[in-house]
């Protein structure tokens, strides 16, 4: 699949600069399957790179110029110089591209020398899958596999993990500080590290993973997206943000000296016990975050000894847990879920990212993906009267670039 993706951008590439792109580079999509609006909470995340992917091929050049086109936006140009580059005046993909430029000239230093560009993807976008961290991996392994980056290796050379960590640091900066979104590391981390058949642990406070095999064979990752716009996700965002904040500054003030950052420092135990004392809010909140983070803990054992089935029980309590505590589901994404219930194959599933709308992720037996792909259709549509679109996924390999053969 990536291989179209790879001759859409070197078209793209050859039409707008006349020349033969060196180097490629891509990154895929991800999805949250356990540890719904943990990572900013210091929590647990259980997430799976999905084979969807951003491509972007190039060369350098002379010069601290860079250009770069995105194929699937009808070919649209971005022209900049790399040095000095101002936060806030780009829109877009374009504010992404930019973004990656600075964050990795301010985390790794100024860039040997300018470069062109071209990106195609087929990462569904704003579905909560995770396009923007797609597309700000493969840039961001682009220039380090072009040797731009001061201290990057050029040529094919697989990332290690530290340096992956890094540039997923480095990701996030961009997105936080450039783009303006005050999102948690699991995005960048996942489309960096994913690997085939395999879902990720990530300890958000710790930044310990691990890589856990999803069994043999896999089952499939269906994403269905319930076409519903995220309007207002961005604001709801925030305010969880502030309103687990708040827990949390309940607890310091409760017991000043003890060292309490984030929810990750408030056991369920400490919540029960001042439950009738909190605001009625943010401890719907903080049950979700805690029972969440334990979820992860046992979907990651259950994994562990092969128990798919139980992993797919954790995702279906997840979904619970956010509609109910989190309340970032909405009835598109309950419609989705139970649709999915009653369709063949299904072991669980769950809303995966922000929430608020967007698409649910289900675990499927593998045989079953496409009969219960249908189903899910037939079922939704007759609720929702929306057509979803169903992404049938299989669980991929992290970013990665490589010198292109002439
Ligand atoms: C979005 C954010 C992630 C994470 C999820 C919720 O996808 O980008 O960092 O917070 O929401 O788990």
């Amino acid at each position: 699949m990536s291989v179209a993706l790879e001759a859409l951008a070197e078209e793209a590439f050859d039409k707008a600069f006349q020349e033969e792109p060196t180097v490629v580079s891509r990154a895929p999509g991800r999805v949250e399957l356990l540890g719904n609006h943990t990572d900013y909470n210091g929590g647990l995340v259980l997430a799976a790179a999905i084979d969807r992917f951003t491509v972007v091929v190039g060369r350098t050049r002379p010069g601290r110029e860079a250009r770069a086109i995105a194929a699937n936006f009808d070919n649209q140009k971005d022209e900049f110089a790399i040095d000095g580059l101002d936060r806030d005046r780009s829109e877009g993909w374009r504010r992404y591209v930019r973004g990656v430029v600075w964050a990795v000239q301010e985390n790794y230093g100024p860039l040997r020398s300018g470069f062109d560009l071209a990106i195609a993807g087929n990462v569904p976008l704003g579905a909560g899958l995770s396009s923007s961290a797609s597309l700000q991996a493969a840039l961001g392994v682009f220039l380090l596999a072009a040797g731009v980056v001061p201290g990057g290796e050029a040529g094919s050379t697989p990332l290690s993990d530290p340096e992956r960590m890094r540039l997923a640091h480095t990701l996030r900066k961009s997105e936080n500080e450039y783009v303006g979104v005050g999102s948690g590391l699991l995005d960048q981390f996942s489309v960096l590290f994913g690997r085939e058949n395999h879902a990720l642990m990530l300890d958000c406070r710790t930044l310990e993973y691990e890589r856990l095999p999803l069994g043999n064979p896999a089952p499939a990752i269906v994403v269905c997206d319930s076409k519903t716009a995220r309007r207002l996700a961005d604001g709801m965002y925030n305010r969880r943000r502030e309103e687990c904040e708040r827990v949390v500054s309940y607890f310091q003030r409760l017991r000043p000296g003890a060292n309490v950052t984030q929810l990750r420092d408030i056991s369920p135990e400490d919540l029960q016990a001042e439950w009738d004392a909190l605001d009625p809010v943010g401890r719907l909140r903080a049950r979700h975050v805690l029972t969440e983070n334990e979820r992860v803990r046992r979907g990651a054992e259950a994994l562990k000894r092969g128990d798919v089935a139980t992993f797919g029980k954790l995702m279906s309590a997840s979904h619970r847990s956010s509609r109910d505590d989190f309340q970032n589901s909405s009835p598109a994404l309950d419609a989705l879920i139970e649709a999915a219930q009653q369709s063949p194959g299904f072991l669980g599933g769950k809303l995966s990212g922000a929430g608020w709308a967007g698409c649910t992720v289900n675990l499927v037996e593998p045989d079953k993906a496409e009969a219960f792909a249908d189903s899910v259709r037939i079922e939704y549509a007759r609720r929702m009267g929306i057509e979803p679109a169903i992404h049938v996924c299989h669980a991929a390999d992290g970013a990665s670039g490589r010198a292109i053969q002439v």
